[in-house]
């Protein structure tokens, strides 16, 4: 072949492939669009988790039942008004914020509630021109009750309310939070602490420190700053960590050994004495730590933190060199299922494309080696045990937050926990793998999505649905519903 011929024929490979590159990116912009309404559990495939689709012991397939007939019934034993608006903020610590909050507090107020409680919660929106909603974390509140704007209820417009009710079942440490545009709202203020304190409160000192950082350092809240507080020797210390932020953080505690007492609003049954340890709380995750007050003082700490809480007199060091590694935390086992009815494997990753009709060409993030909104859905019936495999490809940390339900931790890596316990939050680092294990006890659609809410906000989100539950709420730019 000559010269020419040779450029002519490379000149047409150099067109063929640019073609073909045109052709891939207007297909994949064209698939990557949303509908400006649309219902949620409509766009992405199917996953049946290995097991056939479900029906009636009877034969005829489940009746449809609306996530808006899903609501608790009894009635109310305590009740609280929540009312978000602007609001500027200056923490004990001076910091000034110019955010979002519940009742003009950043967190928002803190609820103490009776386990076996109704609780009723009406939510007002003052001012928040973009709605706001109310998820109650790690709550497994019936579905209608969940908070989550065009899935269980619409966001909450300028001047309108909603009123939640559940009831609080399981002593432990909860968070409320905005589920309408989190991402934003969630990071400007609109999250508080929900307790539920067992049926007779033990005595001593109980308290809440939420990790948030309001896109700059990290704060540790209510107070902020460098706090103390008189306790007497001999005092019960429970401490309950609760990260409201997007990432991981570290809480140290000096000064005393103690004992892991509750993860994500379950007990843990006689838990093991720990001493110098770092304990890595994941994004949207609370561990409640317990000690008797020793005779020298106690200083709690977050890595990359200035701020201090200190109990006694003086301050203790903090040493953030031993992590606490809870795959091998030794606590009395539960009951731990051997036999799955599904089992889910969720693979998260990057992919070159497009997001949600975007201009940008980039490397979204993806479940399955799908993009959202064709990530793939899970479906379950209910009574079953069902389990999910989470394997994380994708180069980032993802703390991932199932709704509606508690996961039992059985292994890391293919090697089984020393004492399996129960998340509603967990952490998949990249190269990561993590075997979880639920009841489906909870009919509905449940968010399964990123904690990390920057995250969920570009799609890093899917829904576990039950056979037969449907949803009236819509979502995208066009229904005013954008629950990250
Ligand atoms: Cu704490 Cu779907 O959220
Ligand atoms: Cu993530």
């Amino acid at each position: 072949m000559g010269v020419r011929a040779l450029q002519a024929a490379s000149a047409v490979v150099v067109t063929l492939v640019l073609v073909a590159a045109v052709v891939w990116a207007a297909r994949a912009w064209n698939a990557s669009r949303v509908p400006a309404r649309y219902d949620a559990t409509e766009l992405g495939p199917v996953d049946l988790g290995g097991a056939p689709p479900v029906h009636h012991h009877d034969g005829a397939a489940v009746d449809g039942v609306s996530v808006a007939a899903l609501r608790e019934r009894g009635t109310s034993d305590v009740r609280f008004t929540l009312t978000a608006a602007h609001a500027t903020v200056r923490l004990p610590s001076r910091r000034v914020l110019d955010g979002l909050a519940f009742d003009g507090r950043i967190p928002g107020p803190e609820l103490r509630v009776r386990q076996g409680d109704v609780v009723e919660v009406t939510l007002v929106n003052r001012d928040i021109r973009d709605g706001v909603s109310i998820h109650w974390h790690g709550v497994d509140v019936p579905n209608g009750e969940d908070g989550v704007a065009g899935m269980t209820q619409d966001a909450v417009p300028v001047g309108g309310r909603f009123t939640y009710r559940f009831r609080a079942e399981d002593a432990g440490t909860y968070w409320y939070h905005s589920h309408q545009r989190s991402a934003d709202e969630v990071r400007r203020g609109l999250f508080g602490a929900l307790v539920v304190e067992p049926r007779d409160p033990p005595p001593g000192e109980d308290l809440v420190v939420a990790a948030h950082s309001f896109g700059g350092p990290v704060a540790l809240l209510p107070s902020g700053g460098r706090m103390h507080r008189r306790v007497a020797p001999g005092t019960p210390v429970r401490l309950r960590l609760l990260n409201a932020d997007d990432h991981v953080h570290e809480f140290g505690l000096g000064g005393t050994a103690f004992r892991v007492v509750g993860i994500d609003g379950r007990e843990l049954e006689a838990p093991e004495v720990v001493r110098a340890q770092t304990l890595a709380v994941p994004a949207g995750g609370r561990y409640d730590v317990a000690f008797a007050m020793p005779r020298s003082p106690v200083t709690l700490a977050a890595n990359g933190s200035s701020d201090r809480i200190s109990l006694g007199d003086g301050e203790a060091t903090v040493d953030f060199s031993r992590m606490l590694d809870l795959t091998t935390y030794r606590a009395r086992a539960p009951a731990v299922p051997t036999r799955f009815d599904r089992t889910f494997r969720i693979e998260l990753g990057r992919k070159l494309g497009f997001f949600h009709g975007g201009v940008k060409l980039g490397r979204q993030w993806s479940i399955n080696g799908k993009i959202h909104p064709h990530m793939p859905m899970l479906m379950v019936a209910e009574g079953e045990v069902d389990r999910i495999v989470f394997v994380n490809r994708s180069g980032s940390p993802h703390p991932m937050h199932l709704h509606g339900h508690h996961m039992l931790v059985l292994a890391r890596n293919g090697r089984p926990v020393t004492t399996p316990w129960l998340v509603d939050s967990l952490d998949i680092r990249s190269g990561e793998q993590w075997d979880v294990a639920f009841r489906t006890d909870n009919p509905g659609i449940w968010m399964l999505h990123c904690h990390n809410l920057p995250h969920a906000a570009k799609g890093l989100v899917t829904h576990l649905a039950y056979e037969g539950v449907h949803t009236p709420y819509r979502m995208g730019t066009g229904s005013g519903n954008e629950p990250e």
